[in-house]
């Protein structure tokens, strides 16, 4: 990378303007040098459609000032598409705008995972589920990057709070770390080569991400192998000179003096030339990445809007199937955000959208008879009791034959910068809903909200329920054609819904205080949590509805390598209508020999299919899908053993099971006078082992002489049993082991 420095004129680069490159021109661009042909980046954010600032400079907190631009659902709808096909063809929508715009990298996506639905910025991320987040994310790399344009793969890393978020330490072990937080990142990393990625405000473990050298350096590119340039999160940057050393590349936006320190660093020998010619170099980098303008078709942009949020709706209940609903019938429409959609969340993904499909106007406009459709508002979004908009509302109610009820959360509810404190919907549109249920029993409830509600105490009011999350600015067209069955329903959650807050994972320690957030649930989060322990939810992940039925079988498993295989199975249309369905492939460890949830998902697919239709399809499982963290070990492991795969329509709807052997691990780490009795007699050497201590005279005290390891020696280092068993020296535990080894077979088998 040194000699990009080099070819844009390095030896002619002073170090002032090579340390000038490290740092942001203005809040929204890189830093031009005009006099040595080096011109400047603009990024600007996404993720879920362009923030471009009208007005730039040290603007960046003024959130509202950008152009207008397609607002494609958020990450959270998306997610519920399970459609990479889908968010590839967004990323590629939004590269074509930004191109058009002359912008080189969007700041997205961002695929933090969601620890608790509390998250303030969970509507940003795609699921609490690493593998379906890291399958999203790549697809969205995919597309945004076929255009030209850069991703931003972004907060790296464990940014899952906004309370206290600068400064805030998430304090997680490197298990939980591996299996959960981090593989995201791993899999697009390793399989888009990503432009940039962008380091988070929050401490990892007491250090700044944006000086963290394992995060930045050892992780991210000597482990995976990133050749891309790593940007600050807006305002991350504590220590320049410790983030340049740490594996940091560009500061953003500039801050006053910031370059001037490093290059003092640099002239005083604290930071090494190197580290800052790298640096600039990735700068460079970036700005020789082509440029690929381009007209844009707006009308286009807002109908592959429209696809995604047909996409991205959840049905969770259905009861009678009140939907779809018949052509013809009266049609009461209550909720203000029928007519005023909630559609995004607030913060820097904000966009100005290019129009804004709201869900009264597509109902009226897929009724013929204007007088079928009456609406009332029912409440007001600043959430203040209206006992004349619910008598208003209750009265139409009473002449329909279906209620329509748009609840939700209002914006200023799910916002950058805050997170939630409880998960219940605003009590004026509770007590609406409980004074409708009076009168009427064919309510349809359709929820806009960015993050979990609680459904539990008031889903027995409702014969259906339409999760519609946040939809972009196409979702009151979408919704209108699900509720019609123009289309048909084919999300799932990418979350599990709990009945209360006190239920979920995190609960004991989110958000943590006093500048630490302990991630004491560890590896159970979401599903992992609640399905290990049965935990009853309100719904379940990958839960969805559909207005057809499917049915599975056929499940083969098939070996085609070490611990690899290819599952197949059939899904087939059982009902009436087309529709598409979401398979899910869950591995459960058979008695995993440490702490594992009870199953993980480990791959999943997307099948449209006509009534009566059957597919085939075919997943392959690698290594890497049957291995835990070890923790002793410090490496991806398969234990020796059995596992299930699982194949179902949701984490509790499992249809189909199979049980495959397991290969373990090659073994790291060679048996020692430190490693257990137990360790050692799991394997041939212990066989020797056994006879070493036979013929020495210790079996008997051991408890040995019947062929069996008490449960207290088997738990005993072999160094320690000189303080269990008098004339045992050192020195023979060392010729213990050197017997045992002898035939250089003595190594771990789980
Ligand atoms: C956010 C990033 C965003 C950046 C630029 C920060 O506050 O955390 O997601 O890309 O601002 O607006």
């Amino acid at each position: 990378m040194t000699e990009a420095v080099d070819a844009a004129g390095g030896p002619g680069l002073t170090l002032a303007q090579k340390a000038s490159l490290t740092s942001g021109g203005d809040a929204w661009h890189t830093r031009a040098i005009p006099t040595a042909g080096i011109s400047a980046v603009m990024v600007a954010d996404g993720p879920h459609g362009l923030r471009k600032q009208t007005a730039t400079g040290a603007d960046a907190l003024a959130l509202s000032v950008s152009t207008r631009a397609t607002c494609f659902p958020p990450a959270t709808g998306l997610g519920s598409s399970w459609n990479t096909g889908l968010i590839e063809q967004v990323g590629r929508a939004i590269g074509r705008e930004a191109a058009a715009e002359g912008v080189s990298v969007v700041l997205g996506p961002a695929v933090n995972i969601k620890r608790s639905p509390l998250g303030g910025r969970n509507f940003e991320y795609f699921s609490e589920d690493p593998l379906l987040t890291g399958w999203a994310g790549a697809a969205f790399v995919r597309g945004l990057q076929s255009t030209g344009v850069g991703a931003s793969v972004k907060h790296f890393a464990v940014n899952n709070q906004e309370t206290d978020r600068m400064r805030v330490s998430a304090d997680v072990d490197e298990r939980t770390l591996r299996e959960i937080y981090l593989p995201a990142f791993e899999h697009i990393l390793s399989t888009e080569q990503p432009a940039t990625v962008m380091a988070a405000y929050n401490k990892v473990n007491g250090v700044h991400c944006s000086q963290h050298h394992w995060l930045l350096t050892e992780v991210l590119r000597e482990e995976w192998g990133f050749q891309g340039l790593v940007v600050s999160d807006w305002g991350a940057v504590v220590d320049g000179v410790a983030a340049l050393a740490a594996g940091l590349d560009l500061e953003m936006p500039p801050r006053l003096g910031g370059p001037a320190e490093l290059a003092a660093a640099v002239a005083g020998g604290e930071l090494a030339e190197s580290a800052l010619d790298a640096a600039a170099a990735r700068v460079l980098a970036l700005a020789a990445r082509p440029a690929v303008g381009g007209r844009v078709d707006f009308d286009a942009q807002h109908e592959l809007a429209c696809q995604a949020a047909l996409e991205s709706a959840v049905l969770l209940k259905n009861d009678d199937a009140v939907l779809p609903l018949a052509a013809g019938d009266q049609l009461a429409v209550v909720g203000e955000f029928a007519r005023s959609p909630r559609y995004q969340g607030g913060g820097s993904s904000h966009v100005l959208p290019t129009r804004v499909a709201d869900a009264l106007s597509a109902i009226r406009a897929l009724v013929p008879d204007p007088g079928r459709v009456s609406f009332a508002a029912g409440f007001t979004l600043d959430g203040q009791p209206d006992p004349r908009l619910v008598a208003e509302a209750v009265a139409l109610a009473g002449r329909a034959r279906t209620v329509l009820v748009f609840l939700g959360l209002p914006e200023p509810a799910e916002s950058e910068g805050l997170d939630r404190t409880q998960l219940d919907l605003p009590a004026d549109q509770l007590a609406l809903l409980d004074a409708l249920a009076e009168v009427h029993d064919r309510i349809v409830v359709v929820l806009s909200n960015g993050s979990p509600v609680t459904t539990a105490p008031w889903q027995h009011r409702a014969a259906a329920i339409l999760e519609g999350w946040l939809l972009g600015q196409a979702g009151g067209s979408a919704i209108a054609q699900l509720l019609f069955g123009l289309a048909n329903p084919s999300g799932k959650l990418a979350e599990s819904l709990p009945v209360r807050l006190r239920d979920t994972p995190a609960y004991l320690h989110f958000p943590g205080g006093d500048g630490h957030v302990r991630y004491g649930e560890g590896i159970y989060v979401g599903y992992r949590y609640y399905d290990t322990l049965e935990m009853p939810v309100a719904y379940p992940f990958g839960h969805g509805l559909s207005y057809t039925s499917f049915g599975y079988d056929g499940l083969r498993c098939r070996r085609i390598g070490v611990n690899a295989f290819e599952v197949s199975f059939t899904i087939t249309n059982t009902g009436r209508r087309s529709g598409a369905e979401i398979a899910q492939l869950y591995i459960r460890p058979i008695d995993p020999g440490l702490d594992r949830p009870v199953h993980e998902l480990k791959s999943f697919t997307k099948v449209s299919l006509a009534p009566g239709a059957s597919s085939t399809v075919t997943l392959t499982l690698d290594e890497r899908a049957f291995a835990y963290w070890s923790p002793g070990r410090s490496c991806w492991t398969v234990d020796a053993g059995a596992a299930e795969i699982q194949v179902g329509a949701s984490s509790r709807d499992l249809r189909l099971r199979e049980r495959v052997r397991l290969d373990g691990s090659p073994e790291r780490s060679p048996l020692t006078a430190d490693s257990t009795l137990g360790e050692w007699f799991g394997t041939p050497a212990g066989e020797r082992l056994h006879a070493a201590i036979t013929a020495a005279g210790h079996a008997d005290a051991l408890g040995l002489a019947d062929g069996k390891l008490p449960p207290m020696p088997a738990a005993t280092p072999l160094s320690r049993l000189v303080s269990f068993l008098p004339g045992l020296a050192a020195d023979q535990v060392e010729e213990f082991v050197r017997a045992a080894r002898d035939t250089r077979t003595g190594h771990h088998r789980s």
